[in-house]
C-alpha cells in the first residue's frame, strides 16, 4: 500500500514538477528528466540497445544477402540477344542460373530478355556490353560486383566473320542454296563475299580483343566463384591447320611460351600484312577465304589457353559449336541453335577439377591444331 502512495506521490510530482524544486526551474528539471537529462545512465543504456538493434538489423541483412548469393549461380553470355548466344543464355537460365544477358545494342537486349521472360524465364536480366570496349566492360564488372560479387560462367560467344556479302533477292538465294551440302553453302556464299579492311580489323577487336578485354575485366570476379568457368565459343575455322606458315602455326600451338602481348603484337602484324597483300608469304591463312576470322579465332583459342595455364582455379576452354543455322551464314547452318549450344552448356556446368585449356569440337574433345 506505501509502494502505491509513493508511485502515485511520485507520478503527481513528475505531472507537477514538485520533487524537482518549485516554480518554473522545476518544471524545467521535469522535462530534461524526460529527456534523459538528468539520468544519463538510462539515456546511455537506450542508445546502446538503438545500436545493437541496428547492428544486427545489418549483420542479418548482410548474412542473408550473402547466404543468397552464394546459392545462386550466375553467368554472363556476349551476344546474348540473336543466334547461339540467346539459346545458351535460355538454357543456362531453364537450368536455374541466373544470367545477365548482354548485348551491344539495349533495345534488342531488352527485347531478348522480354521474350525470355514471356516464356517463364524471370532469372535472366539484361546489361548493355560492346566486347571491344572497355569503359564497356569496366561497368559490367561494376554491376555484377555490386549486385553478385561474383561470377561463375562467363560465356563469350559475341562474334563476326569481318565481311560483307551481297545477296540481292533472299527468296532466289534461299532457292538456289536448297539442295546444296553445308560445304557448297559456305562456297556459294564465300562467292559473293568481299573482305575489305575495315572490316577485318573490325572481326579482330571483336572476336579476339573483345574476348580478351571482357574476361580480363571479369576474372577478378569468376575468382570470387567457388568455381568459376569461361566458355569461349570459337569456330573450326580457328584451327591452326588452316595457317600457311609452319613457324606461325608452331608458335601459336607452343602455348607454354606464348604470352599475351605475343597474341596481341600477332593481331597488328596480321591487320598490316591484310593491308600490304602479304598474307600468303608470312604464313597467315588464306586457302579457302575469311583470313580475318580465322586468324582472329586462332588467337581467341590461344588467349584461352594461356588463360586456362595462368589460372588452374578456373575451367578455361573453347567450343566449335557446329554450323548452326544462324544470321551469321545466312541460316544455311544444318545445326538448329538448341544443338550448336550443346558443347557450351558441356562446358559452363564442368564440374570442379575438370577440363581445361580443351577444345570441344561440337560435343567432342579435339586438337586446336
Ligand atoms: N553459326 C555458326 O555456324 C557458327 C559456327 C562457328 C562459330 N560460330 C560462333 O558462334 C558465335 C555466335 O554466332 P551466331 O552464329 O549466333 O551469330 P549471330 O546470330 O550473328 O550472333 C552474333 C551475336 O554477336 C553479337 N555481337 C557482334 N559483335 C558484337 C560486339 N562488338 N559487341 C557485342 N556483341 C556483338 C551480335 O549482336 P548484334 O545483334 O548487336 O549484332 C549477336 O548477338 C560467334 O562467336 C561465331 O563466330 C558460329
Amino acid at each position: 500500500m506505501e509502494e502505491l502512495v509513493g508511485l502515485e506521490q511520485g507520478f503527481r510530482e513528475r505531472r507537477t514538477g514538485a520533487g524537482h524544486g518549485t516554480g518554473e526551474e522545476g518544471g524545467r528539471r521535469a522535462r530534461d528528466d524526460r529527456r534523459g537529462l538528468f539520468n544519463p545512465e538510462a539515456n546511455l543504456r537506450a542508445a546502446l540497445k538503438r545500436q545493437l538493434q541496428t547492428w544486427l538489423h545489418y549483420k542479418n541483412l548482410y548474412w542473408k544477402k550473402l547466404y543468397t548469393v552464394n546459392r545462386i549461380r550466375v553467368a554472363v553470355v556476349t551476344g546474348g540477344n540473336r543466334g547461339i548466344g540467346l539459346e545458351v543464355c535460355k538454357q543456362l537460365a531453364s537450368k536455374g542460373v541466373t544470367v545477365v544477358l548482354t548485348a551491344r545494342d539495349e533495345k534488342r537486349g531488352a527485347e531478348a530478355v522480354k521474350n525470355l521472360a514471356s516464356q517463364g524465364l524471370s532469372n535472366v536480366l539484361f546489361h548493355q556490353l560492346e566486347v571491344g570496349d572497355l569503359s564497356s566492360a569496366v561497368r559490367l564488372a561494376d554491376f555484377i560486383r555490386e549486385q553478385y560479387g561474383k561470377l561463375d560462367i562467363l560465356v563469350n560467344n559475341a562474334g563476326i566473320v569481318g565481311t560483307t556479302t551481297e545477296i540481292s533477292d533472299p527468296e532466289s538465294f534461299k532457292q538456289e542454296l536448297a539442295d546444296m551440302d553445308g560445304m557448297e553453302k559456305l562456297e556459294w556464299i564465300r562467292k559473293h563475299t568481299t573482305e575489305p579492311y575495315d572490316k577485318a580489323k573490325e572481326c579482330l577487336i571483336t572476336n579476339y580483343h573483345g574476348t580478351k578485354i571482357v574476361t580480363e575485366a571479369l576474372l577478378p570476379l569468376l575468382q570470387f566463384s567457388s568455381h568459376g568457368r569461361v566458355v569461349n565459343v570459337s569456330s573450326h575455322f580457328g584451327l591452326l591447320r588452316f595457317f600457311s606458315g609452319e613457324e606461325l602455326k608452331k608458335e601459336l600451338n607452343n602455348i607454354d611460351s606464348l604470352s599475351v602481348q605475343r597474341l596481341d603484337e600477332l593481331s597488328e602484324f596480321f591487320l598490316k600484312d591484310f593491308k600490304n597483300g602479304q598474307l600468303e608469304p608470312h604464313g597467315w591463312p588464306t586457302e579457302g577465304g575469311y583470313p580475318a576470322y580465322k586468324v582472329s579465332k586462332a588467337l581467341a583459342n590461344a588467349y584461352s589457353r594461356i588463360i586456362a595455364n595462368k589460372h588452374p582455379e578456373l575451367c578455361v576452354n573453347c567450343v566449335h559449336p557446329g554450323y548452326v543455322s544462324t544470321d551469321i551464314n545466312f541460316h544455311t547452318g544444318d545445326l538448329m541453335v538448341e544443338e550448336g549450344a550443346r558443347g557450351a552448356l558441356i562446358l559452363a556446368f564442368i564440374p570442379k577439377g575438370g577440363m581445361t585449356g580443351a577444345y570441344l569440337n561440337c560435343t567432342e574433345v579435339a586438337s586446336f591444331v
